[in-house]
């Protein structure tokens, strides 16, 4: 399984550092969460298409970069962020109206198509969309802010994506990246692993007090063995 970091954590002054730390830390990807003041429940903002951009040009194109995009208007938007040079564009299904729309625009644009849910939300409303998507991202948390709690419920729903995406593959369709996102740290990371999750992010277990984004780092992937 593989670990993307998410920066909500991060000293935002010295962002080009730690994002540097990480990547010479072994970090190939890094998860960008854009909230717009008005869809995540707690109304936060975080940052949009600028920040992106500068993280992009520190990094470089060897990195990939995702945007979790918890806004209202994604379908007006994404642009912005395919022009800030994201690889992955990740949408809530709960936001989205036409959600095959906006794949194909992404497609066209040539970046990928990700689509995200929320803890509360079912596999179904996201399953039909799976021939064409590039990744799902299931929500271990409700989205918002950094640092909350795991929440073990969503087990069920990784174990649906994982076979609906195996049985896909296996049958000559896109081989979707299942991501997961909230609460992941070393404690728990080898049990979503066993799940079948791909790709999780990690947040406040990578950018902390405790240790070095090195040795948070290794402490993951020690459990993940
Ligand atoms: C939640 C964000 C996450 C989250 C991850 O709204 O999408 O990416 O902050 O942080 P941790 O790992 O601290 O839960
Ligand atoms: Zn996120």
């Amino acid at each position: 399984m593989e670990i993307t970091p998410s920066i909500l954590t991060a000293d935002f002054t010295r962002l080009g550092e730690t994002l540097e730390e990480a990547v010479a830390a072994g970090i190939d990807w890094i998860h960008m969460d854009v909230m717009d003041g008005n869809w995540v429940v707690n109304r936060t903002v975080t940052f949009g298409p600028a920040l992106i951009r500068s993280v992009r040009d520190r990094l470089g194109p060897e990195v990939t970069i995702d945007c979790h995009l918890m806004t209202t208007n994604a379908e007006e938007t994404w642009d912005q962020y395919v022009d800030a040079g994201v690889d992955i564009v990740i949408a809530h299904t709960e936001a989205v109206d036409d959600f095959p729309a906006l794949i194909d625009d992404l497609h066209d644009s040539g970046v990928q198509a990700g689509c995200v849910l929320n803890p509360s939300t079912p596999a179904e409303d996201v399953l039909p969309l799976l021939p064409n998507l590039d990744l799902v991202l299931v929500m271990s948390v409700i989205p918002g802010k950094g640092g909350q709690s795991f929440m073990p419920e969503v087990e069920g729903k990784v174990r649906a994506f994982r076979d609906a995406i195996d049985e896909q593959k296996s049958n000559g369709g896109r081989a979707v990246k299942l991501m997961i996102d909230g609460g992941i740290k070393d404690h728990n990371a080898a049990m979503v692993a066993e799940w079948g999750i791909d790709i999780a992010v990690v947040g406040s277990g990578l950018i902390n007090d405790r240790g070095t984004i090195a040795e948070n780092l290794a402490a993951i992937n020690a459990a993940l063995g």
